[in-house]
This record gives C-alpha cells, structure tokens and sequence, in this order.
C-alpha cells in the first residue's frame, strides 16, 4: 500500500501515461511511484537502436507519458511538477513527477482527461475540410505553452517535404537492418506492444503524406485508396536540442494531440524524415534554420474509422511501490 495514493489513483495515473504514443508503441517507459512522486524511467529493452540510436523518440514518448500522468493527476485533484533527468546518480529515470496534496480537480489540465483514451494516431485519409483558424491558434498555444513551436507549412514548403519524404523512404526500404527492427514491432496481431496491421490504414494509391511503416513488408492484401492532396501538416521543434528538449518535445506533442483530439481531430506523424541528420536538417531549413524539428505531424478530420493500438498492463511495467 501506498503511503499517498491509493490503488485506484495509481490505476488511473499509470493506466493514462500508458496510453501515450510511441515509436512503434515499443512503450520504452518503466514506473516507480514513491509516496507522491512518480517516476518515469527508460526501459532499454524497449529502446530501437537501429531506428532511433540516440534515444530522442523514446525520451519524446516519455515526455508524452508524463504529460498524460499530469492531466490523470489534475482530474484527480493534484496539482503536480515536473523535473527532467532528476537524480545524477539514476540516468534511467527520465522524468519525476511530484504531486500536490490532493484538493480539487485542476480543470486547466483535467479537462483534457477523456482525450487521453480517445486519442490515436490515424493513417488513413482525411475529409477536404480545413482545421478552422481558431482551432489551429490553440494549438499553436498548446506547444506554446510547454515551451515548443508549431509551424504550419506551406504549399513551397510542402513540395520540399515530399522530396525529403521520397528520399526517407527509400532509404529505409534499402536498410536491411531497419527493415528487421520494424519487422520486429510492425505488422500482423498485436495484442500488447508494437502496430498491428489493422492499424496501418489503407495504401496510399500515388503520392500522399502518409508514411507507410509497412515499407518492404508484405501489404498484398491491403486496400490501397486515394489519399487527400492537400493535408495540413505541422512541425513541432524546440530551441534547443538535448536530452531534457527531447522529453519536453514529448510533453508539448502530448498537449497539442490532446487538443486537437477534443476537436475532434487526428493525427498521423511523418518521422522519417526526421530519423537521419541530413534528412532533419533540410526539415530544419523548411522551418527557419533557428529551432530544432521533433515531430511531424499530418492533421486533420478522419474519413474512415480507425482503431486503436493496444497497450502493455502498466503492472508489467511497474517496479517498486513504497
Ligand atoms: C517520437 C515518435 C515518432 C513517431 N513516428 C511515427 C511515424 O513516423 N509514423 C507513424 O505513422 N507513427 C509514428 N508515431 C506514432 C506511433 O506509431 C504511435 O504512437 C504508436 O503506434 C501507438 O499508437 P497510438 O498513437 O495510436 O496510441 C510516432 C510516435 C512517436 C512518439
């Protein structure tokens, strides 16, 4: 038993920061709760160290656990801070979480509670409807507030993209390695971890700003539909580019993706171009040359249902409970 939280609420915080996204859904995330601090470490034996060698997308995705244990903890009552790499002496605890007394729900947080479990990366095709300009405002504050930046890209910026995506793809459908290490976590049933095939969405049939993470995988029997043409597509950078930038990137995406989920908005990423120096350094150029590209997101309303990843029991990720 815990000497702060009870069951229930330790149910409700880890069971939110597992629903967050993460490359491949490997998941790379462990938790310790210590009375009211909460910890969330790196687990290595969920890293990628062929897709993702310095670890920035597994310290993204933690950054978007921690983000979810904030709002789970603001529903419940407790206000709550967060530290990046707090202890020296235990490099694997990426981010600590210290909660508040409880008193009454934060509702500048709490709200966003339901959108926890309702958001999902969507691959499919979206609808020919623009995201409305206020909703677009309160996105750009939604990254704004946890200290990143959205930027929307324009059509000449869009054609720079589609190039950099080609070549993306085409170095990873000629990476043997990559290809084994997504062959490990892409395709077929999952039922805990990794991305079942029904999650894959449909085949882009010509050029669309989708990525494919089936590339080099068997897709014989998937639908392959046209896609939308014009999609609104949005890089999230931050000004600097570290470890604790990483895990903040994660905390803004978090934000932004809940946001947009309460409008009824979804989201797939477009991270391929990211994945290589040379590759995020022309994504670089696209957005200024002054901040650093974490994510790219493709937005938009959502043309065919789609479902969801599972997830691991936070109990299988859990160590210690004092
Ligand atoms: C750092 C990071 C990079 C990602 N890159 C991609 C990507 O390039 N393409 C993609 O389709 N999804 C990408 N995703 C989304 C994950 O595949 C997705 O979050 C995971 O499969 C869990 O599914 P869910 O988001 O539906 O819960 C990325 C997620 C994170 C956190």
């Amino acid at each position: 038993m815990n000497a702060v939280l009870t069951d229930d609420e330790v149910d409700i915080l880890l069971t939110a920061a597992a629903h967050a996204p993460s490359m491949y859904n490997t998941q790379p995330w462990r938790f310790e709760v210590h009375g009211p601090v909460i910890d969330v470490l790196a687990d290595e034996e969920r890293s990628l160290p062929i897709a993702d060698p310095s670890g920035r997308a597994a310290r993204v995705a933690i950054g978007a656990a921690a983000f979810n244990l904030r709002v789970a903890a603001a529903v419940l009552g407790h206000k709550s801070r967060l530290a990046i790499d707090p202890d020296p002496a235990r490099p694997e605890v990426v981010a600590r979480l210290f909660l508040d007394d409880r008193t009454a729900p934060v509702p500048e947080l709490g709200k966003l509670y339901a959108d926890v479990s309702e958001r999902h990366t969507y691959r499919g095709p979206l609808l020919d409807v623009p995201i409305p300009r206020r909703v677009q405002v309160h996105l750009d504050d939604a990254a704004r507030r946890e200290g990143a930046q959205l930027h929307w890209l324009g059509s000449t910026a869009m054609s720079r993209l589609a190039e950099l995506q080609r070549q993306a793809d085409a170095a990873d459908l000629a990476d043997e390695d990559r290809l084994n290490e997504r062959l490990r976590w892409v395709g077929g049933d999952r039922s805990r971890d990794g991305i079942p095939e029904e999650t894959l969405g449909p085949l882009p049939a010509g050029t669309a700003f989708v990525r494919d993470l089936s590339l080099g995988l068997d897709s014989s029997h998937r639908d392959r539909i046209g896609y939308e043409a014009h999609p609104a597509i949005a890089v999230l950078s931050t000004e600097d580019e570290d470890g604790a930038a990483w895990v903040g990137a994660g905390v803004a995406l978090e934000r932004v993706l809940l946001v947009a989920t309460s409008y009824d908005l979804t989201a797939s990423f477009l991270n391929q171009v990211l994945e290589r120096p040379a590759d995020r350094a022309g994504v670089r150029e696209l957005i200024g040359g002054r901040s650093w590209p974490q994510i790219v997101l493709r937005a938009g309303y959502p043309a065919q249902p789609a479902s969801h990843t599972s997830r691991l029991d936070w109990r299988s990720s859990f160590d210690q409970w004092f």
